[in-house]
């Protein structure tokens, strides 16, 4: 992949010489994540963990993906957060877009991420009568979301093939040896993945964590470790610093920063790349938005999305910068076809392929919007493919940590995610949540 060679040049806002001017210190945040010098230091393990996977692991995860392959009809992914975004990011992006539709089988499908009755009720109603699978995926393994997906999908799993079937179509991914996730995987005998302690949630795509739920919807697990190997290899702090996109990335976003551009936009040309925007969206505030600082984070499909925040993005507040994935090169080919009676008025685009009109969007897109002051990088992968994924990947990850330390933030905890747990826990009297019930006379007084 790489960052636009147009990219300070369309940055209206700074000039090349600033940017560069940020080499050494974002060289040293980079430096400080090698050495494991700065803040949330014990979370650093997917720093090297693509240039460390083994063939062995990647093997034994493809032989359990290809069982499910075999056996199942659906197979349910449950997770929330860095759980479940990178699975579901890899697999939109290279799944076909109707492939449930098409019969290609097993459909992926997701739960554990949101607590709706209702869709938990469809999905097992959806379920019933089908052959399905579950693989249950949380480090803590304490989470509300996922725990309460899991035992009414667990239940439903048992009632319909068994519970000596069931066990054999269930995989928990979790810690080594806490939580109530690992102790239930243990006691009920599930095939088990570990996530490495020193890896986050929202660090844990390349860990079994993604490489599991991507492998059994059919996606090789190996181009993308080898594309996130080479991008491990590129971002490294012994690459220059205008070669190196990770540090180019962390450092631009963050001079934008502190100009007042306080939102970034992650915009993409392709509906694939929706859920790696999401995924993109909550790696970078789960890490960045503390202490009363950090970008604020949003993402748009375009051009779907320029018929509605279009207009917000082009002359509202002058508080944003876009940053835009764009796709080189599509995959298929489908060309304008020519109308003898032209009654839409489009043949001046026949014989054109809709990828040449998509792309001139997009830099009618890049020229609007560099123009009405939103500051544009422009990050361009050759295809949409498992190698160029993982780069991506590994680059936005690098590129976080970076970040996150030139913010002077760590980067690699979220304080802010447990207030909300705190509260519904007390609301659902949770034992030793008690004191913490909204009118409680303790709560008035912490
Ligand atoms: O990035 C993170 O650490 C979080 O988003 C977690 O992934 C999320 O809260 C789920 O946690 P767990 O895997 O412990 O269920």
């Amino acid at each position: 992949i790489k960052l636009s060679s147009s990219m300070f040049k369309t940055l209206k806002a700074m000039t090349k010489e600033q940017v560069v001017a940020q080499a050494v210190k974002t060289k040293e945040c980079n430096r400080m994540l090698e050495v494991g010098n700065g803040k949330g230091r014990d979370f650093l393990g997917w720093l090297h963990f693509p240039s460390s996977v083994i063939e062995k692991d990647m093997d034994d995860i493809q032989l359990t993906a290809n069982s499910f392959r075999t056996d199942c009809e659906v197979v349910v992914i449950v997770g929330i957060g860095g759980s479940y975004l990178g699975a579901r990011a890899v697999i939109t992006a290279l799944a076909n877009s109707f492939g449930a539709l098409k019969n290609e089988r097993p459909v992926v499908v997701y739960a554990g991420h949101n607590i709706s009755e209702d869709y938990l009720y469809e999905l097992s109603e959806y379920l019933e009568g089908k052959k399905f699978g579950i693989i249950n995926i949380s480090k803590s393994g304490t989470t509300t979301e996922p725990a309460l997906a899991f035992r009414i999908l667990k239940k439903q799993l048992e009632d319909s093939i068994g519970k000596m079937n069931a066990q054999k179509h269930i995989v928990a991914v979790t810690d080594k040896a806490r939580g109530a996730l690992h102790n239930l995987a243990v006691k009920e005998k599930y095939k088990t993945y570990i996530i490495p302690d020193d890896i986050g949630g929202r660090f844990s795509v390349l860990t079994p964590v993604g490489l599991l739920p991507i492998a059994i919807a059919g996606i090789n697990i190996k181009q993308l470790i080898a594309g996130a190997t080479d991008m491990e290899r590129a971002t490294s702090s012994d690459i220059p610093f205008e070669n190196n996109p990770a540090e180019l990335y962390a450092s631009t976003r963050n001079e934008l920063y502190k100009i007042g551009k306080k939102i970034e936009i992650l915009a993409n040309f392709n509906p694939k790349l929706h859920y790696v925007a999401e995924w993109w969206k909550q790696l970078y505030s789960e890490s960045e938005g503390k202490q009363h600082k950090g970008i604020f984070t949003a993402v748009v499909d375009f051009t779907t999305d320029l018929h509605s925040m279009g207009q917000w993005i082009q002359e509202a507040e002058r508080t944003v910068f876009e940053t835009v994935i764009s796709i080189a090169s599509p995959k298929y080919k489908v060309e304008v076809p020519l109308d003898s009676q032209d009654l839409d008025g489009l043949n001046f685009l026949s014989g054109k392929r809709v990828d040449y009109i998509n792309k001139m969007a997009e830099l009618g897109t890049q020229i609007a919007h560099v123009e009405g002051d939103v500051p544009n990088i422009k990050i361009e992968l050759p295809e949409l493919n498992e190698y160029h994924l993982g780069q991506l990947l590994y680059f936005f990850e690098r590129a976080c940590g970076i970040s996150g330390y030139l913010l002077e933030v760590n980067p690699f905890d979220q304080p802010g995610v447990e207030s909300y747990k705190k509260n519904m826990f007390a609301l659902l009297n949770k034992p030793g949540f008690e004191h913490l019930k909204p009118g409680n006379e303790i709560r008035s007084k912490l």
